[in-house]
């Protein structure tokens, strides 16, 4: 049996909470890292259970990682095996990964295929194609996909569809090849300019990350150096979002609050008051928060991570709120939990419509991914009576310490 977050709800969160370097730029940096045959000291990373799970595939094929305190040392010198495990592989999407790093350092790669999960279909057919447009050759086989390249080139890839994976694997596989490599349609979120600053410290020449157009110069070799991984911005949305769902005043500290535009916009329309400093936000919330509609989009649009918070904030404001999921075609599993905690959602298709309640009434939960596991504590954290969370290794992947930061402000949560 996983282990159990317990809560009674009712308390307001008060004080200050240190959000933790981003985990899905981490995931990301120590693949490119792995670029590399010198030391990469990444430090201030996120003590979740994704980082040790990157770091054992990267050790499977033979980059040598090792942690110090709050950092990370990643050399990529004695990289030899192009198939990282499978078992190692289905635990987290990222690993997706070593398939840009170990063609762009390889020239092969054997990764198994990412299947279908809680939050929906997980294709990687951009990623296929976008490393066949380099001149690797492609095929899938026995649930692996296979690359092959004896060279790669640069060249022209315009990605149909703003993908996060494919726009990170295609910097990893073409850092390294002949000549330029124009991304076109790249996605343009904050870890991908993170990854790209990285590259560029390591001696990369990326130009234009963060615009829809990047453009790689391949290079012979990269260096090591010293990064940092920016906030995470989806944790800091998640302790704003806790706070104007349950009430009080909190100051979120370490985030940059121009990765979190449209969210801040979102809850002060919803009726938080929210006040910005350099690097950190102070939201208060002495009322009832009123509904507001919301659409999850690609950067800098209402990301589809906070998604299930945000419903639960809906679940129980003033008035009817409606969420248009734009990005995954299963994320409303959540929905299915917080009606059992008394909320009335109804769901049509990429559409959920919440009618707020007056109180949400504790129940026994499961956290069915790692976001709607938060979200499941944000119920919980609101809600008449006591309120059981299982699943919570899911919460674990993507948080740092996330029930301990949470009583710190004074909430009513223990694990068990
Ligand atoms: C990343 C994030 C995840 C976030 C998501 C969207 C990491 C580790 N994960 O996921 O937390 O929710 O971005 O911001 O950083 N697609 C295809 N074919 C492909 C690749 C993607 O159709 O080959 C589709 C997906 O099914 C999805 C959309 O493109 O509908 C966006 O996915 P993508 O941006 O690639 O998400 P991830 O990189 O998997």
């Amino acid at each position: 049996m996983g282990d159990k977050l317990v809560l009674t709800g009712g308390n307001k969160l008060r004080g200050t909470v240190e959000v933790s370097g981003s985990k899905n730029s981490i995931l990301a940096l120590m693949s490119a890292a792995a670029l590399g045959k010198e030391d990469v000291c990444l430090s201030n990373i996120p003590s979740n259970s994704d980082v040790y799970t990157m770091a054992e595939i990267l050790r499977s094929t033979g980059v040598q990682v090792r942690f110090g305190e709050g950092c990370v040392y990643i050399n990529g010198k004695d990289i030899v095996d192009h198939k990282p495990p499978y078992e190692l592989v289905r635990k987290i999407r990222a690993s997706v990964y070593t398939a840009g790093l170990l063609l762009g350092r390889l020239g092969q790669a054997e990764v198994a295929l990412p299947g279908g999960d809680e939050i929906g279909s997980r294709p990687v057919d951009l990623h296929m194609r976008g490393f066949q447009t380099l001149g690797a050759e492609v095929t899938v086989e026995h649930g692996f996909m296979i690359c092959k390249a004896s060279r790669l080139t640069g060249a022209n890839y315009y990605i149909n569809k703003c993908s996060v994976g494919t726009t990170i694997n295609m910097l990893l596989a073409s850092v390294l090849a002949d000549g330029v490599t124009i991304l076109e349609n790249a996605a343009k979120e904050p870890e991908i300019v993170d990854t790209a600053i990285l590259l560029n410290s390591m001696g990369a020449k990326i130009r234009g990350a963060g615009t829809d157009t990047i453009r790689i110069e391949g290079v012979r070799e990269l260096h090591g150096c010293e990064h940092s991984p920016i906030p995470d911005r989806i944790e800091a949305g998640t302790f704003l979002i806790a706070t104007a769902a349950a009430g009080g005043e909190v100051l979120v500290t370490n985030v940059l609050s121009e990765h979190l535009r449209i969210p801040i916009a979102k809850l002060r329309e919803a009726g938080a008051e929210i006040i910005e400093g350099d690097t950190d936000i102070l939201i208060r919330a002495n009322r009832r928060m009123k509904a507001v509609d919301v659409d999850t989009a690609v950067f800098p649009g209402f990301a589809t991570d906070l998604q299930a918070p945000f419903g639960v904030l809906l679940s129980q404001a003033e008035g009817a709120g409606i969420i248009r999921e734009t990005i995954f075609d299963n994320r409303f599993r959540y929905v299915d939990e917080l009606r059992r905690m008394g909320a009335e959602i109804k769901v049509e298709r990429d559409t959920a419509i919440f009618r707020g309640v007056d109180r949400l009434s504790g129940a026994p939960v499961e956290a069915t991914d790692i976001r709607a596991g938060v979200a499941m504590v944000i119920a919980g954290l609101v809600a008449e009576g006591i309120t059981e969370v299982s699943g919570v290794y899911h919460i674990d992947r993507g948080y740092e310490r996330f029930d301990e930061k949470l009583r710190n402000l004074g909430a009513d949560i223990r694990r068990c």
